[in-house]
C-alpha cells in the first residue's frame, strides 16, 4: 500500500472502527493478528497458508511478512524511508513454536529481509545478523542484491526532511488532533514516523509462530537498530502461553524487553489486552512526561487463541483474520490526546 493510500485511508475509513473489547475475542484458530491497518493484506497472505490443510504458522507469518515487503510503503521494505544518511536499512526477525528464532539489522539492498531471518534461524547457530555480515549471508543464500534507489515517495520525504534535518523521534500531538486519532506516529512536519508490520498467529495444531519486519524509524542515525529485530522486544513467541509483537518506538520497548514482558504477563493469567495495557503502563509510568511524546502499542494473542492490544496514545490500529471475523480494530490507549492519563 502506498503512503498516499494509506494515509486517505487513515484519515476517511478508520474513525469509524470498532474500539477492539476483550469481550469480542471468543477464541479461535487458525488466527493471524497484524498491526495497522495494512495488516488487512498481511493477514490475506497469512491465511492463504493457514487455511490450507496443516498450514503452518511459521510460514504463514513469513508468507504475511513478504507479502508487506512487496508493498512499497513508508514503513517497511526497500520503498521505506531511509535513515538520515539517506540509506535505506531494514530489520526483520521470525520466532517459531519451539523458540527457534533468527533475525535481520541494518540490512540493504536484499528485498526479504524476513525470509533471510528465517535463514539465519534455519541454517546457522546464531540468532541475529546484523550489516554487511547480513547482506552478505543474504546473497551466499540466493538473495538478489537490489539497486541501492530510493522509492519516489521517500525521495520525497527525505528531501523535504532534509530541509531541517530534524531528528524528532516523537509524535507531534497537534498533528494527531488535525489529523484525528488515527494519525500514526507522525514527524512534526505531519509524515508519519514509522509504522512497524508484526504478525502472531497460531495454526490448527495449536502452534504460534510470529515475525517482524520494518524500516524502522525514518531518518534514523545510520546504524540505529529498533525493537523490530530483537526478540523479547519486537518480537517473543512462547508456544505454552502466547505470542506477542510490538509497534512504535523501538528504544523505549527496548527498554522493557516489551513483547517478552507481555507474554509473561499472560503466563500469569491476564488476558492478551490486559497484558499489553500493563506493559504500556511499565513505560508511562516510568516517565510520564516522556509518554506524552511517544507512541508504543502492542497486540498479543494467547493459546486459546484470544486476542488484544493496547498502545499509550490514539491511533494504533490492528487486524484480525479468523474464520470468524477479517477486521480492523481500534486499539484501547492509555493516554488521552492532552497527555493525561484517560
Ligand atoms: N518499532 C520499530 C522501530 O522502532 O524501529
Amino acid at each position: 500500500m502506498d503512503r498516499k493510500k494509506f494515509l486517505t485511508l487513515s484519515s476517511l475509513g478508520l474513525s469509524s472502527l470498532p474500539l477492539f473489547s476483550f469481550a469480542a475475542s471468543a477464541g479461535t484458530k487458525p488466527i493471524v493478528i497484524s498491526t495497522w491497518e495494512s495488516g488487512m493484506g498481511v493477514n490475506g497472505a497469512a491465511w492463504e497458508v493457514l487455511s490450507k490443510p496443516g498450514g503452518r504458522a511459521l510460514d504463514a507469518v513469513e508468507a504475511g511478512a513478504v507479502h508487506i515487503e512487496n508493498e512499497i510503503s513508508c514503513c517497511v521494505g526497500l520503498g521505506g524511508y531511509p535513515d538520515r544518511d539517506g540509506i535505506v536499512t531494514l530489520d526483520a526477525c521470525i520466532m517459531d513454536e519451539h523458540a527457534n528464532c533468527g533475525a535481520v539489522a541494518g540490512i540493504e539492498q536484499i528485498k526479504h529481509p524476513i525470509s533471510v531471518a528465517r535463514k539465519v534461524m534455519e541454517k546457522t547457530p546464531h540468532v541475529i545478523l546484523v550489516g554487511n555480515g547480513a547482506q552478505q549471508f543474504a546473497i551466499e543464500n540466493g538473495f538478489p542484491k537490489e539497486p541501492a534507489e530510493l522509492s519516489e515517495d521517500a525521495k520525497k520525504a527525505y528531501a523535504e526532511w532534509l530541509k531541517k534535518s530534524e531528528y524528532k523521534p516523537v509524535i507531534n500531538i497537534e498533528n494527531k488532533k488535525q489529523n484525528g486519532p488515527f494519525a500514526p506516529n507522525f514527524f512534526e512536519d505531519g509524515s508519519p514516523n514509522h509504522d512497524t508490520m508484526g504478525l502472531v498467529a497460531m495454526d490448527a495444531n495449536n502452534n504460534l509462530s510470529g515475525a517482524v519486519t520494518t524500516s524502522g524509524m525514518a531518518f534514523k542515525l545510520h546504524g540505529r537498530v529498533g525493537d523490530s529485530p530483537i526478540i523479547g522486544a519486537g518480537l517473543f513467541v512462547d508456544n505454552e502461553v502466547g505470542a506477542a509483537t510490538s509497534s512504535g518506538l523501538g528504544e523505549e520497548v527496548i527498554r522493557i524487553c516489551g513483547t517478552h514482558l507481555v507474554v509473561e504477563f499472560m503466563r500469569q493469567g491476564y488476558s492478551p489486552e490486559a497484558a499489553c495495557k500493563k506493559a504500556c503502563e511499565r513505560i508511562v509510568n516510568r516517565d510520564r512526561a516522556k509518554a506524552k511524546t511517544l507512541q508504543v502499542g502492542f497486540v498479543a494473542l494467547n493459546k486459546k487463541g484470544e486476542y488484544g492490544a493496547y498502545s499509550i496514545q490514539s491511533g494504533f490500529v490492528f487486524s484480525v483474520k479468523s474464520g470468524k471475523e477479517n477486521r480492523v480494530y481500534q486499539s484501547k490507549f492509555i493516554l488521552k490526546n492532552d497527555g493525561t492519563v484517560k
